[in-house]
């Protein structure tokens, strides 16, 4: 996706995150990473989605100050709010209104056929509706905004496909409103997989490092991290292509240190704790910069709020605008039948 466009306009990018705590190794490197650098080229808009986060079922009680939490870790590791719009979802009541609407051109065959709403559907009893719904709520968070383009690590990938073809469907039924959005998928990122080694690296699977964590609890975290399972004494060789370690490795450690690192480990000449721990010290010294940012927004969270309520009224401008041209084309306007 190239931006300007012909007219010289900056194409706009929406994405978002939900709110389960501080960001963690996948959010940054499948996403943050990239926001902050599109934030020169494009017109950005970056969400947290608290409305989605509710799916899950988290506690009521920690759900402001895990929004305040990924706020924070928005601003440290680099989104600007003079080059962006950052804003809550729940701030924008036109979200929800929007994925009600969109309930009117969305299959339920369609909605079932969704991986994660396979995948997640398995932990309950009873499934709640949102889970299914989901996908419609993420379609109108970019919708609402008619995104040219959307960032999101690969997990995303059925969900954005799912966005494109509600605007097909909305399009066919009511008449050209929404651009058919692109997907700009962290391809060389991939999927990164958790502490475990063998699941995306998720909030909810408790299997993550999360970007602001002091230098001691980053080696906490790391020091627990699955390697090579033929791996058993210090001395046996390793295979750095199946170890996760390594593969963080290349994120955070230079091409000669990798290289040494890769011959000892064929070698068995240094142990997966000591390879850890080179890990470990350079991630927490790339993040160092973020954790001052943070302690220092922690310190002054109204300015955290001022940053969030311009982000919301700006957000919610252009959200109505839309919203008009929707009611409009669905027939959503009673009076004009009095005229
Ligand atoms: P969420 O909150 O799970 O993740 C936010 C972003 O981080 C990326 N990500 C990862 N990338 C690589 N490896 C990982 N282990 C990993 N974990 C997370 C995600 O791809 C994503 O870019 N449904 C979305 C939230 C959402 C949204 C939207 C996104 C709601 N509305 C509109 C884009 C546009 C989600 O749960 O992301």
């Amino acid at each position: 996706m190239t931006s300007p466009d012909s007219s010289g306009k900056k194409k706009r990018i929406f994405s978002g995150m939900q709110p389960s705590g501080e960001a963690h190794l996948g959010n940054y490197l499948g996403a943050l990473r990239r926001w902050v650098g599109m934030q020169d080229e494009y017109d950005c808009i970056w969400c947290i989605v608290d409305q989605h986060a509710i799916t899950a079922g988290g506690d009521p009680a920690e759900t402001p100050a895990n929004v305040l939490d990924l706020a924070i870790s928005f601003l440290a590791v680099g989104l600007d709010p003079e080059k962006a719009i950052i804003f809550v979802q729940s701030d924008v009541s036109e979200h929800t209104e929007l994925a009600w609407l969109f309930n009117a051109v969305t299959p339920v065959g369609d909605l079932e056929r969704m991986t994660q709403f396979k995948d997640k559907s398995q932990r309950f009893d009873s499934i709640p509706a949102g889970i299914l719904n989901y996908p419609i709520l993420q379609a109108a968070d970019i919708l609402l905004y008619k995104a040219d383009g959307v960032p999101v690590g690969e997990d995303q990938k059925q969900h954005l496909e799912m966005t494109r073809d509600v605007a097909r469907k909305f399009n066919a039924a009511y008449g050209e409103t929404f651009p058919e959005t692109e997907p700009l998928i962290a391809e060389d990122v991939g999927r990164i997989m958790g502490l475990d080694g063998e699941s995306k690296m998720s909030k909810s699977l408790d299997n993550t490092i999360p970007v602001l964590a002091a230098p001691d609890d980053v080696w906490a975290k790391v020091r627990t991290a699955t390697t090579d399972p033929q791996r058993v004494r210090r001395d046996d060789p390793g295979r750095p292509e199946v170890c996760n370690v390594f593969t963080l490795h290349k994120f955070f450690t230079g091409d000669a240190t990798q290289a040494d690192l890769d011959t000892q480990c064929r070698a068995g000449t240094i142990g997966c704790v000591d390879c850890k721990r080179i890990l470990s010290d350079n991630i927490a010294d790339s993040f160092a910069p973020f954790r001052e940012r943070a302690s220092e927004l922690h310190a002054n969270p109204e300015r955290v709020r001022e940053i969030l309520d311009d982000g919301a009224a700006r957000a919610r401008a252009i959200a109505r605008e839309t919203m008009a041209e929707v009611r409009d084309r669905m027939g959503l306007d009673w009076r004009s039948a009095i005229g």
